[in-house]
C-alpha cells in the first residue's frame, strides 16, 4: 500500500492530522446530542478510558539494521488480500455527523480499498451503500433481531448485495448505560436516522401495521435488544448464508474457544467502543488471552481505542490480523464528509507504514511479541 498522504490537495492539507484534532473540530461543529452520543462511552467511562491506557502500558522496542526499504501492509483475509490490516468498524446512524452519512464514508474506504463495515442501523440503507462501492470490499453488521426472520432477510441482502462477510455483534444484547445520552435526551435511533435497512425490508415491513417512521422506531425498538442470544441461535445463522460469519464483541478466552469450536469464522476483539459494559477490560489487554486460546485457527481482528500507527504495530503484535477504527473517520465524517474519512485513512496508513519501517520490519504479518515489553 502506498498511502497517498503526499499528492493531497491544499484543501486537504488543511484538515487535522490527529485523532484529538479531529474530535475538536468535530464537537466544534455538531450540537451536543449527537456529539456526545458519539464519543461518550458508558456508565462512569472507565473501560473508555482503559482501551486508551491499555495501548500506554506496552511498548516498541525497535530493531534496527534490518534493511527495511521493501516494505507491506498487505495481509490476507478470508482468501481476499486487502492492502492494509484496516477496515473501518459498523457505526451506525452516521446521518447524525453528516448529511451524506455512510455513502460519503464508504465511497472514502472504497477510493483506499479499505473495507466498510455497514451497520444494521445505517442511515442509508445496505444496497444503497453496495451501489456508491462498486466491487470495493464491504462488510455487513447484524444486530440480531429478536424476529430471527428479520435478521434472515437482512443476511440474504446483503449477501446478494456483495458484502463479503457477516459480522454479528453480540456484545449489544442490550443497549449501554449511557448518561451523557440520559442528560442530553439524545436517540438517534428515536430520530429516525437508523431506519433505513427496516424500512427497505419485505419481512420487517410484513410485520407493521402501517408502514411510517413512527411504526417502524416502535418496531425496531421492540425488535432490536435480543437478551436471549445464546450459542443455539448460531446454527440457525449459519444456514442462512454460505459468508464468512464474525462475532464482534468478544473478550472472555472461553467464549473465544466456544466460537472456534461453534464454526465461527473469525472474531472481532471489542468492547464496543467503550459503550457496553462499564468496567469490561480494554480489549487490547484481553487479546493475548483470546490470541492464545484461538491458536490461530481463525482470523482475529480487534477495536476500541485503535488511534495511531503506533497502536496498530502493537495491537498486530500481540495477536491481531487486523484493526478497526470507530470514532476517528466519524469525526472526519462530520467536519469534512468524504474527504474527511479520507485524510483519517490516508494519515493513519501513512503512520501504520513509517512506524513498521522504524519498528525494523517489513510486513504487517511478520509481527510478534518480540519487539513489545510491558511498562
Ligand atoms: C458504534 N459501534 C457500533 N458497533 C456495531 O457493531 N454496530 C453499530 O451500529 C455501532 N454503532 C456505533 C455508533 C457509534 C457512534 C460509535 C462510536 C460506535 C462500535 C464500533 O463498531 C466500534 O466497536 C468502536 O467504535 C471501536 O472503538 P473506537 O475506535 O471508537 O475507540
Amino acid at each position: 500500500a502506498t498511502a497517498q498522504f503526499t499528492k493531497i490537495d491544499k484543501d486537504t492539507q488543511a484538515l487535522p492530522i490527529s485523532s484529538e484534532d479531529w474530535e475538536q473540530r468535530a464537537r466544534a461543529i455538531l450540537p451536543d446530542g449527537p456529539f456526545d452520543y458519539i464519543c461518550g462511552g458508558s456508565g462512569a467511562e472507565e473501560t473508555l478510558a482503559a482501551n486508551r491506557t491499555a495501548f500506554q502500558r506496552w511498548a516498541i522496542v525497535p530493531r534496527m539494521l534490518r534493511d527495511v526499504s521493501d516494505r507491506t501492509l498487505s495481509i490476507t483475509l478470508f482468501g481476499q488480500q486487502l492492502d492494509t490490516p484496516i477496515l473501518l468498524a459498523p457505526i451506525g446512524m452516521q446521518g447524525i455527523a453528516h448529511p451524506e452519512g455512510e455513502l460519503a464514508t464508504a465511497r472514502a474506504a472504497a477510493a483506499y480499498n479499505v473495507p466498510f463495515i455497514a451497520s444494521t442501523v445505517s442511515t442509508y440503507s445496505l444496497e444503497q451503500i453496495a451501489e456508491t462501492m462498486g466491487d470495493a470490499p464491504r462488510w455487513f453488521q447484524l444486530y440480531w433481531s429478536n424476529d430471527r426472520e428479520v435478521s434472515a432477510s437482512m443476511v440474504r441482502r446483503a449477501e446478494a448485495a456483495g458484502y463479503g462477510a457477516i459480522v454479528l455483534t453480540v456484545d449489544t444484547i442490550m443497549l449501554g448505560w449511557k448518561r451523557r445520552d440520559f442528560r442530553n435526551g439524545y436517540s438517534p435511533l428515536k430520530e429516525g436516522k437508523g431506519l433505513a435497512n427496516y424500512i427497505n425490508d419485505p419481512v420487517f415491513c410484513s410485520r407493521l401495521p402501517v408502514v411510517n417512521e413512527e411504526a417502524a422506531v416502535q418496531e425496531i425498538l421492540r425488535n432490536i435488544y435480543h437478551p436471549a442470544l445464546s450459542w443455539e441461535d448460531i446454527g440457525f445463522l449459519r444456514q442462512q448464508t454460505r459468508l464468512p460469519i464474525l462475532f464482534k464483541g468478544i473478550l472472555h478466552p472461553e467464549d473465544a474457544k466456544l466460537a472456534v469450536e461453534h464454526g465461527v469464522d473469525g472474531l472481532i476483539v471489542s468492547n464496543h467502543g467503550g459503550r457496553q459494559l462499564d468496567g469490561a477490560i480494554s480489549s487490547l489487554d484481553a487479546l493475548p488471552s483470546v490470541a492464545e486460546a484461538v491458536g490461530g485457527r481463525i482470523p482475529l481482528l480487534l477495536d476500541s481505542g485503535i488511534r495511531t500507527g503506533a497502536d496498530i504495530i502493537k495491537a498486530l503484535a500481540l495477536g491481531a490480523n487486523a484493526v478497526l477504527i470507530g470514532r476517528p473517520f466519524l469525526y472526519g465524517l462530520a467536519v469534512a464528509g468524504e474527504k474527511g474519512v479520507a485524510r483519517v485513512i490516508d494519515t493513519l496508513i501513512s503512520e501504520l507504514d513509517v512506524s513498521l519501517a522504524l519498528s525494523g520490519s517489513k510486513s504487517v504479518s511478520d509481527l510478534n511479541r518480540g519487539i513489545l515489553t510491558r511498562l
